[in-house]
């Protein structure tokens, strides 16, 4: 074997190195593309691609057969001079052909493992459906905006929470599956969107980076990413896709990145429209430089063969992203493996069992008056189900579909499940108000009223349908859109119970929506067994237990209103005059049919100085269900001052009926206790320090070692 670099036994780094000196400058500007084939279904970048070479570095958008990509593939790596196979990558943001509760939504299941299966699930399916190598998640940006659309994309508004789903996500993908990738993407600060509109420049203050933004990359990236994806937005004034201090110094400088990095569609073209230059080849060189090791989709790198003959660029530049996309291709095993045998991969077990398992755990009961729900189907003659979420697919599934379509077939609809549910007749359906108002016929609406009146209750089904969050779908007015809120007034106005079961992508503003409902479950969208897990919360066959990742505010005006801010300089005085205090759902917010008393907290120091903290549970009812466990702490005199509570653990916790359980966390002083300044340095002060469980319980404990120099 002359050739190096097909010797397996070498480490990557020197096979890339060996491939490197065979490369001619053509082949190698070729490998720091990517390119789609096939559809895009994302709305802002829908379109159709058919060009192919084989001298590509990656593809991206694939959804067609295992088979037809080995194809591809074969013509890269046997009609090529030396076979460099591409990476397929995907955005599989929670699921491919199934349909997995949003990644906003996994996060209200608190629950770790789900996360990693629903990952390892989905990237499973991919991979054995149209051959994918490189997930386009996860989304690990932190999201205070629920104007943002992306927020459904993300874990919610807490830096500690966000970070841990990242790792989960990661391993989910990578480990889940060996020979992918994970892509923590967009570094940094695109959630940050002022005023919550997409590809808004943004201005973050280097203590809010420190805090809050880049604490989740970093967990991503130790928990063994492979890829990053760098943002399209502006930050502090700099394009991130030319921002070398973010790309190089912190990513792989500070945090020790090893993989490649990879800018977002188009987002070199985009320079032009950001205001930095049209000129091709500039945009390029600046986006390469930077650290972006490959080009998505918009061909901008093609013009680097003439910049290195303009000598406005370096071979040695060239060289140090094509070795990075090497390394890794040889590192994921892809040039032993560069074809997916369906055959030899075997399936993800039961994917609907999963699918419904982590439904049900991230629907978030907000409002259960006079304990209307758990419903008893028995003691309703009639119950009228309205609203545009019931017949309607899409709000389930919601936006990164991946290769499902918003059709009954990939998610079942909640009018066409109850019947599962409820004695048959029970349940009547009809049609009344749209989603967005447009095509509203009052005919309906006025019938569905009349059949209201002669039920026993109503439930009604509203909320986003599922193009209305996800990229390119900010929003100004969060409330429920088009005439929904109007016709549950009417609904309402009958004097029968109602409860609103909720789908969207975002937190929405419900203050209203509240006040003429007796009963508000979220079920976000959840995916292809989103209806049967909400039927199964609303007649008691499982108690609701997810908890809100990110706050609901009263109204546009108070956005952000996240739970971690600093104290205001007068504690108290109200934050507005006419708005009451905080959000209308906090953070961590969540009702349950269980009674879960929460007593004799204690913490206690180690010889070693950790803490551990126990809390007693009690489950003071006849009913089974998972508590959500969360432990924040604060820091009442600090230095630099410190946000009134932060999150620094949590578990979802089994609880049968009438049980104890014992929970404890272990507190590590120079992790939960400290804290990062403007540069990232972590400071641990002795003082007095207040651990408070799920807001429940609170206790005060004093640290008293000194800093460490
Ligand atoms: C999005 C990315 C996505 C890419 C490829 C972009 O518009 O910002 O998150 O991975 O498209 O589909």
């Amino acid at each position: 074997m002359s050739e190096k670099f097909r010797n397996k036994f070498l480490s990557p780094e020197e096979r890339a190195a060996d491939i490197l000196l065979r490369m001619t400058l053509h082949e190698k500007v070729m490998q720091l593309v990517q390119r789609p084939i096939g559809i895009d279904s994302n709305p802002n970048n829908a379109s159709t691609w058919t060009t192919f070479n084989p001298l590509f570095g990656s593809i991206l958008n694939f959804s067609g057969s295992v088979e037809e990509r080995n194809a591809y593939q074969k013509a890269a790596v046997e009609d090529t001079r030396l076979g460099i196979p591409i990476l397929w990558a995907f955005d599989v943001i929670h699921g491919y052909k199934t349909s997995f509760p949003v990644p906003l939504a996994q996060a209200a299941t608190f629950d770790l493992e789900t996360a990693f299966s629903v990952n390892a699930a989905s990237n499973r399916e991919a991979r054995k459906s149209c051959g994918t190598d490189i997930a386009f998640a996860p989304m690990c940006e932190v999201c205070r905006d629920p104007r943002w659309g992306r927020i459904v994309e993300s874990y919610g508004e807490d830096p500690y929470t966000v970070s841990r789903f990242t790792e989960a996500a990661v391993r989910g993908i990578q480990d889940g599956n060996p020979g992918m990738l994970a892509c923590l993407k967009h570094f940094a600060g695109y959630s940050a969107a002022t005023g919550g509109r997409d590809y808004s420049a943004v201005e973050i203050a280097e203590i809010a980076m420190q805090e809050c933004y880049l604490p989740p990359f970093e967990a991503g990236v130790k928990a063994g990413a492979k890829c990053v994806m760098s943002g399209f937005n502006a930050l502090n004034g700099d394009p991130v896709i030319k921002y070398r201090n973010l790309l190089e110094d912190i990513l792989r400088g500070q945090w020790g990145f090893n993989g490649m990095v990879i800018s977002d569609c188009n987002a070199a073209k985009q320079l032009d429209d950001q205001g930095y230059s049209s000129d091709k080849m500039k945009q390029a060189v600046a986006s390469l430089q930077a650290g972006n090791d490959m080009d998505m989709v918009d061909m901008v790198y093609f013009a680097l063969e003439d910049a290195v003959d303009r000598g406005d660029v370096s071979v040695a530049d060239i060289n140090r992203a094509v070795k990075r996309i090497l390394e890794v291709k040889f590192s994921v095993g892809l040039f032993e493996s560069p074809y997916v045998d369906v055959q030899e991969l075997p399936d993800y077990p039961e994917m609907d069992a999963l699918a419904l398992d982590a439904a049900r755990k991230s629907a978030v009961l907000l409002k259960n008056e006079n304990g209307l729900l758990p419903l008893k189907p028995a003691e309703y003659r009639k119950i009228l189900l309205t609203g545009p979420a019931a017949d309607d697919a899409s709000c389930l599934i919601g936006s990164w579909m991946g290769a499902a379509k918003w059709d009954a077939e990939y998610a079942a609809l909640l009018k066409d499940t109850a019947e599962e549910y409820f004695p048959a007749g029970t349940v009547v359906y009809r049609k009344s108000v749209g989603f967005t108002g447009e095509d509203d016929d009052p005919d309906l609406s006025a019938t569905a009223l009349a059949a209201a009146e002669e039920c026993d209750m109503i439930i009604a089904a509203l909320g986003e349908n599922g193009n209305m969050s996800g990229e390119y779908r900010s929003r100004a007015f969060i409330g429920l859109p088009g005439r929904q809120l109007q016709f549950l007034r009417e609904l309402k106005k009958l004097g029968k119970p109602v409860l609103v079961l909720l789908t969207a992508g975002r937190p929405l503003v419900l203050s209203e929506v509240a006040e003429n409902c007796d009963a508000m479950l979220m079920l976000w969208q959840a995916g292809k067994m989103a209806s049967r897990a909400a039927w199964d919360i609303v007649t008691g066959k499982v108690s609701p237990s997810g908890r809100l990742p990110v706050s609901f505010p009263r109204c546009e005006g108070q956005i952000p209103c996240h739970y971690n801010q600093r104290p205001l300089a007068r504690r108290r005085f109200k934050e507005y005059i006419d708005l009451p205090d905080g959000a209308l759902y906090p953070f961590g917010f969540g009702l349950s049919y269980a009674d879960i008393v929460y007593g004799n907290l204690q913490v206690s120091e180690n010889p070693d100085g950790d803490f551990i903290a126990e809390i007693e549970l009690h489950n003071n009812s006849d009913i089974d269900t998972d508590e959500v466990v969360l432990w924040y702490i604060s820091d009442p005199e600090a230095e630099l001052t410190q946000p009134v509570k932060r999150l620094i653990g949590f578990s979802r916790e089994y609880l049968p009926a009438h049980a104890d359980k014992t929970i404890r966390l272990k507190i590590i002083p120079e992790r939960d206790l400290s804290y990062p300044d403007a540069v990232g340095k972590r400071h641990l002060e002795a003082g007095k320090f207040v651990l408070d469980c799920s807001g429940k319980a609170d206790v005060s404990f004093q640290f008293s070692r000194p800093e460490k120099k």
